[in-house]
């Protein structure tokens, strides 16, 4: 844990270092110039596998004026609200520092939905994603969308089979504030139309690439058919078939029984009462969920 954190930092820094320099030469990374936002209908939108990035969307539009209303892109409204909408902030958790396949694909499934609308990316991660917000931002570019700007947020890990980036909780409540903070300063900025512009640009689109897409971004080229059921400890109580957004766990004989459409947002796993699920790791570490965070 201690040399994870080291090395981020070591990472930050260097990163950082670089980012200063491109700035300097390169002044569309820091100031947006379309027209003035201020006037537009403005949503939030998100997928949210253990609450994170509801959280970072909510409250980033409460912030920004708390008549905006949020939607998750498992609501049923979802489709109507996005085109009543000029302006969408759109928060999702990034999964080896790219998107997860079921925001990937509602993206793509309704093309026609993006285009001409200015899209703010807000990517929550546990550690660092390089260019979180650039990898959905570029992909609601291609379908005519215009990405506007975007905020990292450092939060809880939500893989809760491996023990890698596991906190004490006064960490993890630490970490939920200053994402806090972080966002408030974000919702100044882009209310002075200078959306924050973080994992845009060149150098995060390299720092996510060679940081982490190289090596696992296969694992979410297509859904999962990893996830582990532990029959003996499966009580059969529904709770991860109700909970999964991809209808990927059937109860069959009294026991949950998974398919091979998971899109790995570990909701069952941590929400499970018996600790039965499990997918990159052997065994739950501790289950998570941002309501422990608050
Ligand atoms: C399969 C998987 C892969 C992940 N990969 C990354 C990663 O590459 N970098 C990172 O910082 N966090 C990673 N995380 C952590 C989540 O992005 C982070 O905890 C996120 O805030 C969870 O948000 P949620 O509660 O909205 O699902 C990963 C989580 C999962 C489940
Ligand atoms: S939530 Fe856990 S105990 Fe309940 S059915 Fe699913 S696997 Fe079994
Ligand atoms: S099976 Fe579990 S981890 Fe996979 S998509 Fe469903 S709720 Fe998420």
């Amino acid at each position: 844990m201690l040399l994870l954190e080291s090395l981020e930092l070591l990472c930050m820094a260097i990163f950082r270092y670089c980012f200063d320099k491109q700035v300097r030469r390169d002044d569309s990374i820091v100031s947006y110039t379309g027209d003035n936002l201020l006037g537009k209908t403005m949503i939030g939108i998100y997928f949210s596998g253990t609450g994170n990035s509801r959280y970072a969307a909510e409250y980033f539009c409460r912030e920004y004026d708390k008549e905006t209303s949020v939607y998750s892109i498992e609501d049923g409204i979802i489709l109507t609200a996005i085109n009543n909408a000029d302006l969408i902030v759109f928060a999702y958790p990034v999964q080896f520092s790219t998107v997860p396949k079921i925001v990937r694909d509602f993206v793509t499934n309704n093309k026609e939905l993006w285009k001409n609308k200015k899209v703010f990316v807000i990517a929550t991660m546990g550690l660092f994603s390089g260019d979180g917000s650039g990898m959905l931002g570029r992909l609601l570019e291609s379908c005519g969308a215009e990405f506007i700007g975007g905020l990292h947020l450092k939060m809880p890990d939500s893989i809760a089979d491996e023990k890698a980036l596991k906190r004490p909780l006064e960490k993890n409540k630490e970490l939920v504030m200053q994402a806090e903070q972080k966002i408030k300063e974000s919702v100044r900025q882009l209310k002075d139309g200078h959306p924050t512009q973080e994992g845009m640009g060149l150098l995060y689109r390299m720092a996510g690439f060679f940081g982490q897409r190289l090596y696992f971004g296969h694992k979410t080229k297509e859904y999962s058919s990893k996830l582990k059921i532990d029959k003996d400890k499966c009580v059969g109580c529904g709770k991860c078939e109700k909970l999964c957004p991809m209808k990927n766990i059937s109860i069959v004989g009294q026991k949950a029984v998974s398919g091979n459409c998971c899109t790995m947002c570990y909701r069952c796993i941590n929400k499970c009462p018996k600790q039965a699920i499990t997918l990159l790791g052997k065994r739950v570490v501790e289950q998570c969920g941002i309501e422990k965070y608050l």
